[in-house]
């Protein structure tokens, strides 16, 4: 795992969307998962942005979003779709037909769940997914104890979480308590993956990914398997890790052709 510590929050967001953008130069018609929560907003922002110079086009970009709450409909502001539109689709030149969700209102879950990963198949695989990470260790929304093989499905979030998540409802009673979200597996099957955390209270969870057992105890732990798994993180968010000073090290002596300002 790569582990990048930038001094702030900005430098971080700018950071992740450079891999991002990346990315998207690289293979125009490449297949992103992304994700919500309040820690990709900035990095939403950077690539409108690039969008808006001129420099980025998202025309043959597809698109696959973690997870979905259960039961809220696309136009509920609090579901995901909400969130992507207002942060990312409405400001960037993605179309329509090629942004998926899991579908909060589907009759039968377990065959959407079965679609959405067949759909993910069909589009080609993910090139690259965008990550946050849960103060409980949660990558989409599979929280402890998730199936580190499990695929697309419908969970039900911790108390943590949902506590966590009451400041976009307004009150704890009104977060759904079941989602759907791309399994474990689903995650660790796309080609890359870069996980953006920053803050304090996320140094826990961080020092325990990336330094702790593998363990389903702290689902994101499985990316130490990830073989191109990008870690950024601001000074915050890395105060409780061992080895700085080697990540550190290691990004300042990064070969010139592997740096992100290279395409
Ligand atoms: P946050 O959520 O960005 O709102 O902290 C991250 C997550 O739950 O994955």
């Amino acid at each position: 795992m790569e582990i990048i510590i930038k001094a702030t929050v900005a430098e971080a967001e700018q950071e992740v969307a450079a891999i991002m953008a990346r990315q998207v130069r690289l293979k125009p018609s490449c297949t992103l998962g992304l994700a919500t929560g309040s820690t990709p907003i900035g990095v939403y922002a950077c690539l409108v942005a690039q969008h808006a110079a001129g420099g980025l086009d998202f025309a043959r970009v597809t698109t696959f979003n973690l997870d979905e709450y259960v039961g809220l409909p696309a136009d509920h502001p609090c579901s995901y779709r909400a969130f992507m539109r207002e942060h990312l689709f409405s400001k960037v030149n993605v179309s329509p037909k090629h942004i998926h969700f899991p579908d909060g209102t589907a009759s039968d879950i377990p065959a959407h769940c079965a679609a959405y990963e067949q759909a993910i198949r069909k589009a080609g695989g993910i090139d690259l997914q965008l990550l946050g990470i849960g103060r409980d260790g949660h990558i989409g929304f599979n929280e402890p104890s998730s199936s580190l093989a499990s695929r697309t499905r419908i969970k039900t979030l911790t108390p943590q979480t949902v506590k966590d998540n009451a400041r976009f409802f307004g009150s704890e009673a009104e977060v759904p308590r079941h989602v759907i979200t791309m399994g474990v597996g689903t995650i660790m099957d796309s080609r890359q993956c870069v996980m953006l955390a920053t803050g304090e209270g996320k140094a826990d969870a961080v020092a325990r990914m990336a330094e702790g057992p593998i363990t389903a105890d702290l689902p994101a732990s499985i990316l130490q398997m990830h073989p191109v798994c990008t870690l950024v993180i601001d000074s915050a968010a890395a105060a409780r890790l061992k080895r700085r000073d080697y990540y550190n090290w290691v990004y300042e002596n990064k070969p010139l052709w592997q740096r992100t300002g290279t395409v």
